[in-house]
């Protein structure tokens, strides 16, 4: 929920903060702006511009050549207090305009705040929380120096920020700060920067600080400072970043939704081959110290939002089968108001691509307080997630940018997989022959995968067969019941098409009555323990003249006498086909959305990483 960058170079950053901007803009894209301090001028003030929309918006009001200077902030947001409007984008200014300030996240004390600044005579500009910030700096420089300022501010904050502030004082500087959102350092050659995530500084360098929660950093061109909020002095060294910058583009695709889909054999591969080791078994290295308390486990809580508690609701069956411990899949916003059961027996399994889900954070500080063992299972190295939790499983999906979740869910589910395997063997509960059969199986999904996608033009004309329909039921039970609900909702997501995800069992019990013959439901009817119950299923809505479109396993003939369409995937183990069964069911909200002309990558009144509660 909004992206923030800053630099401090040697040459011009007004290109590298749009650039970084264009990159983040998965974040929040309803209005952008950028502030520098420009090189030349007898008085130096601010340069910047800001406007309602996205980043293309803002760079055609820039002339790169007239727009220099070697020090500035930019933002990209998505709207939490105040309409998307011009007003409201950042950068905010104090009234002197001597302070400029970029905002991630939301300050919960903010009326309170304004309310002492406008009594003390400040004028305020914009609807947002965030412009206190620059009022109350405007306050605290008039006694402190720039660092001292920010560090006493952050302090009477309450709420999550990641800032980036640049005092006129002080022109050669870039602060930032972080409480609760997320927020790194790019080491430069001759140049720093701040920014929410990596990808935004890639271009420029591959060593990452990422700032810890409750510090200040300061930066210039040549040296980085960091401190806690108290003023304390703290010491952090960069991370080299592996991956490549083409990881973070578009590589050719139409969009990164359709490129993420496509990596998917890939990023679920490397995912895999991780936690198998040479000798054919699961291996999780990340948590061998923590094997003796793992075993004295009595239940495990697993928590996500989103898809990645999708991800996690495959997990259940997977661990309750394999290692016949109760589970339970909670929604990470509902975890922390529900007065959860959790105690030192309890694995706690925060699911989050990003790592940084305000809620998902949340339940884990919830979980971590309670005493329970924490895990975190995420793709984004050095996220919250990942550092508060007592340890990490990770997936390789590589970055993830578009906002619907795809390559992250197929990795997700399968180190899933593999984690349970990992812990039944732990438990005692599966002989190594079973785990042998179980991981070569497991082996050859991501070459299943490779065939599922030779569908995609087939799924498009199923596509433009079925745009206008305005309503969609996703059936399926068992491993792959949390299909349904993915499938909907990423249908939902990207097409604004209404859809609703259902145990089939469930469709007597009342969404029967919606079924009509202009109404499509996708089964997912693979060969499984359920299969039966599915044709089942499928007859019932048939009789009433539904339309069906069923993914099926390659080879069921039978099929064909109920289905209208049918997305054939290779056959595998019933625990392995939700990796197989949710490629089609991308695919098809991918081509119904750019059929009906949707922004596939920046849905309407979203952002990829939902950084406020
Ligand atoms: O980064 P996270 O995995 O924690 O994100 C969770 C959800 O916000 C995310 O999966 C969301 O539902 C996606 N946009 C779905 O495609």
């Amino acid at each position: 929920m909004c992206g923030i960058i800053g630099c401090v170079s040697k040459r011009n950053v007004s290109e590298i903060i749009i650039n970084g901007l264009k990159r983040l803009e998965y974040r929040g894209y309803d209005s952008a702006g950028l502030a520098v301090i420009p090189d030349s001028g007898h008085k130096k003030s601010f340069h910047f511009k800001k406007t309602a929309g996205k980043i293309s918006a803002l760079e055609t009001l820039i002339n790169h050549a007239d727009f220099t200077g070697t020090i500035g902030i930019g933002h990209t947001r998505w709207a939490t207090h105040g309409i998307p409007a011009e007003k409201n984008a950042h950068p905010h200014f104090s009234c002197d305009k001597e302070v400029v300030v970029v905002h991630n996240g939301i300050i919960e004390n903010y009326e309170e705040l304004k309310e002492g600044l406008l009594k003390r005579g400040h004028k305020f500009s914009s609807d947002t929380d965030t412009e206190v910030v620059a009022h109350l700096l405007e306050e605290y420089i008039r006694k402190y120096s720039p660092l001292g300022s920010l560090q006493r501010v952050t302090r009477i904050l309450t709420g999550s920020f990641a800032l980036g502030v640049i005092f006129l004082k002080e022109p050669q500087t870039l602060y930032g700060a972080r409480c609760n959102s997320p927020l790194i350092i790019g080491a430069g050659d001759g140049e720093n920067f701040i920014a929410s995530d990596v990808p935004a500084v890639l271009p420029y360098t591959r060593k990452i600080i990422y700032i810890d929660e409750g510090q200040v950093v300061r930066l210039t061109a040549d040296k980085i400072n960091i401190f806690g909020f108290d003023g304390h002095p703290h010491r952090a060294l960069p991370t080299e970043i592996k991956w490549d910058i083409k990881d973070a583009e578009k590589g050719g695709y139409p969009h990164f939704m359709l490129k993420e889909i496509f990596e998917q054999p890939s990023a679920v591969e490397s995912s895999i081959s991780y936690y198998i080791n040479s000798k054919g078994c699961g291996e999780f290295k990340s948590l061998a110290n923590l094997k003796e308390r793992i075993k004295k486990i009595n239940r495990i809580v697993i928590t996500a939002c989103g898809t990645a508690w999708h991800a996690g609701l495959v997990g259940k069956y997977a661990l309750e089968e394999l290692c016949r411990v109760p589970v339970e899949v909670s929604i990470a916003s509902e975890f922390r108001y529900g007065n959860p059961v959790l105690d030192n027996h309890t694995l706690f399994v925060a699911i989050s691509q990003s790592g940084e889900t305000a809620d998902t954070l949340a339940a884990l500080r919830e979980a971590k307080c309670a005493k329970a063992l924490t895990i975190a299972l995420c793709n984004v190295v050095g996220s919250s997630i990942t550092r508060e939790a007592d340890s990490t499983v990770y997936t390789y999906a590589g970055p993830e940018i578009s906002v619907a979740s795809t390559k992250a869910y197929t990795c997700q589910i399968s180190v899933l997989l593999l984690f349970a395997v990992y812990l039944a063997r732990l438990l005692g509960n599966l002989s190594s022959k079973k785990e042998k059969q179980l991981l070569k199986e497991i082996k050859t999904i991501p070459g299943k995968l490779k065939t599922v996608l030779k569908s995609s033009d087939e799924i498009r004309s199923f596509a433009h067969k079925y745009k206008n329909a305005p309503n969609f039921m996703y059936i399926a039970r068992r491993y792959n019941f949390p299909n349904a609900y993915e499938g909907a909702l990423k249908l939902k997501e990207i097409s604004y098409t209404h859809a609703e995800g259902y145990g089939a069992g469930e469709m007597k019990h009342g969404p029967l009555a919606l079924v009509d013959n202009t109404f499509p439901t996708v089964t997912i009817a693979v060969k499984s323990l359920v299969y039966e119950k599915m044709l089942s299923n499928i007859q019932e809505i048939k009789a009433r003249r539904g339309i069906i479109i069923a993914v099926a396993t390659e080879g069921d003939e039978y099929i064909k006498h109920m289905a209208d369409d049918i997305i054939y995937v290779p056959e595998t183990q019933e625990m392995f086909s939700p990796l197989l069964t949710v490629l089609p069911l991308q695919l098809l909200a991918y081509h119904t959305a750019v059929a009906k002309g949707r922004n596939v990558d920046q849905p309407r009144n979203l952002a990829k990483s939902v950084t406020v509660e």
